[in-house]
């Protein structure tokens, strides 16, 4: 399986776009990282859905690394890119980017491999190209 590779330059479909609320705080006053996991999972669940014209859920997630915190109010992007497309399965690599109060310079936050599983209605495996 592809590696993420480096967090130079968004890559992909921006599939969310959100603020960090004081909600989604951890015990160290930052945003929680299961939060942004969480975008990053809607927002991969938006892509593979818009591929497979079908239900679809998260069966992997590879290589997540954080690399820095994230902070109430700041802009999250998150852009998806697909990178591997199996029987049933669809691979993308979903990168979250962030700006302090949506007005600085954007970074990379955190960037993994998502897996998804095109899925009927019953939650079986279903090709992702019928
Ligand atoms: C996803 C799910 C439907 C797959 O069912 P399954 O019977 O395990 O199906 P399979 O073993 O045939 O695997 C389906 C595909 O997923 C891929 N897959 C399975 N485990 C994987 C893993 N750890 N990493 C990457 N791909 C994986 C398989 O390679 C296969 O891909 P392909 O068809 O493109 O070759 C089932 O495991 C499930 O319902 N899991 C829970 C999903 C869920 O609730 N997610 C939300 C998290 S709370």
């Amino acid at each position: 399986m592809a590696e993420p590779v480096n967090c130079e330059q968004p890559e992909g479909e921006l599939v969310i776009r959100t603020i960090a609320m004081p909600a989604d705080t951890n015990f160290n006053g930052d945003i929680f990282g299961g939060w942004l996991i969480s975008q990053m999972d809607l927002g991969g669940i938006v892509a593979a859905r818009a591929i497979s014209k079908s239900r679809a859920t998260t069966v992997a997630i590879d290589g997540m690394k954080f690399r820095r915190p994230v902070k109430v109010g700041d802009t999250i992007c998150c852009y998806a890119k697909l990178v591997k497309v199996g029987n049933t399965s669809m691979t993308f690599k979903i990168m979250a980017w962030a700006n302090e109060s949506g007005i600085t310079d954007r970074k990379c936050v955190t960037e993994a491999l998502f897996t998804y599983v095109a899925i009927d209605e019953k939650g079986m495996p279903i090709p992702v190209y019928r």
